[in-house]
């Protein structure tokens, strides 16, 4: 696969190296894609709408409103059309607006609607790229599963120079090639993923909850929908934005993680269970806040919760993928090993809160695969988008033999 054929929606921003845009233009047209020029209005003071609207064979658009034919620019048709939207020039204020979701402009309002890739380019002066302001947003945009093409390092147009300029027309349509070229070995395969934690109420304002911040779980959705599948995300409360591309389905308690899990289950081809679930449940919620008066010492009732791992083990069909995830408080081999068997796995993820840098809350993560076989497969401490295409590469392994 290859971008010829796709449609590339391509956003222009006001920054000096618009300029860069028309050449950017002509390499992806002369490459086969179908090239829809999408314009901030400073960037027009960069380069004609005219230059680029010659060059890619489409008006360029740059309002939501066309006073020429009296049209509306729908932003959610064009961002669900594009299979790729690159954004080459990106200013530093389009970055920011991207990264708290600020839509004054078509560019803007077609970013929050795109279901498609969005590879960005960033480009300005050294002291701008550097600022932790621009560092904070882009780390944002990462988060959110953005594809950074990062700028190069030489002159820049201020005199300066340091990292900042626009990578080139060449380097981006390389992105976009790889991007396209990327084998999707799970094309076709329905995955349901859980992720984060539970809560179980206490009363109406109190809950019984856990530390899982959900990352392992979205890294994971992220990497099988690169893979090509058809991602179930079903989420725990979280801070977290959802992969693009992902069907999420919020839960908020054991039950109804039960629920969500049991009904996509029968149509998925592969299931990872990296949700935190909580083992322990109130007996009774109290329909009232519960008050502290003098000498009321309350003490709550715990019943267990389903385990919904082992449920779906036992409803497992030949040909689905089953992974589990343990989480343990020692070295934990044998209980995850005891694990992988009670709830009819074909592999399980371990996780120990003993090694350090891993863990709950935080980036990374260091894990132990255990197979059905019994062999072991130890991990370095990485990065959690890392650590999921490391499981990723098990599931592939075990879909296409
Ligand atoms: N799990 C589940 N439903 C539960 C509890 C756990 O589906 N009610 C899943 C988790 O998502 C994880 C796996 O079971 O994939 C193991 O979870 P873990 O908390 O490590 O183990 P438990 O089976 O709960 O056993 P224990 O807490 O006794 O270690």
């Amino acid at each position: 696969m290859s971008i010829r054929g796709k449609h590339v929606l391509l956003g222009v921003c006001g920054s000096i190296a618009a300029y860069k845009s028309a050449h950017l233009t002509r390499l992806l047209v002369k490459a086969g894609a179908h090239v829809q020029v999408v314009m901030t209005p400073d960037a027009t003071n960069f380069i004609t709408p005219l230059t680029l609207a010659t060059l890619s064979g489409n008006p360029v658009l740059v309002d939501y409103f066309d006073p020429t034919s009296g049209e509306w620019n729908n932003h959610v048709h064009l961002a669900l059309a594009a299979d790729a939207m690159v954004v080459a020039p990106a200013s530093a204020n389009t970055l920011a607006k991207f990264a708290q979701g600020l839509c004054d402009n078509l560019l803007c309002a077609i970013y929050l609607s795109a279901k498609s890739p969005v590879f960005v380019a960033p480009a300005m002066d050294l002291d701008m790229w550097q600022h932790g302001s621009t560092r904070s947003n882009m780390e944002r945009l990462v988060s959110f599963g953005n594809h950074i093409i990062p700028p190069g390092n030489g002159e820049l147009a201020s005199g300066l120079s340091g990292e900042g300029r626009l990578a080139e027309p060449e380097e981006i349509v390389v992105a976009l090639e790889a991007y396209f070229s990327l084998p999707k070995p799970l094309a076709g395969k329905k995955a349901l993923v859980s992720a984060g934690p539970t809560r179980e109420a206490i009363d109406p304002v109190r809950y019984i909850g856990n530390h899982s911040s959900g990352k392992m779980g979205y890294a994971l959705a992220a990497q099988l929908i690169h893979l090509g599948a058809d991602v179930t995300l079903v989420s725990g409360p979280t801070a977290l934005q959802a992969p693009l591309g992902a069907t999420v389905v919020s839960v908020t308690s054991a039950a109804e993680m039960l629920g969500a899990c049991l009904a996509h289950f029968g149509g998925a081809d592969i299931t990872v269970m990296s949700a935190a679930v909580a083992d322990f449940t109130p007996k009774t919620v109290a329909d009232q806040k519960i008050k502290k008066g003098a000498g009321h010492q309350p003490a709550i009732e715990l019943v267990k919760t389903t385990d919904i791992l082992a449920t779906l083990g036992k409803q497992k069909q030949e040909g689905q993928v089953l992974v589990g995830f343990a989480l343990e408080t020692d070295d934990g081999r044998a209980s995850a090993e005891d694990k992988l068997r009670r709830k009819n796995l074909d592999f399980i993820v371990l996780n120990s809160t003993q090694d350090k840098g891993a863990g709950f809350a935080g980036d990374n993560n260091k894990i132990t695969i255990i197979h059905r076989d019994n062999t072991v497969e130890e991990f370095d401490l990485k990065p959690k988008p890392l650590a999921a295409a490391d499981i990723c590469a098990r599931i592939v392994a075990l879909v296409n033999p």
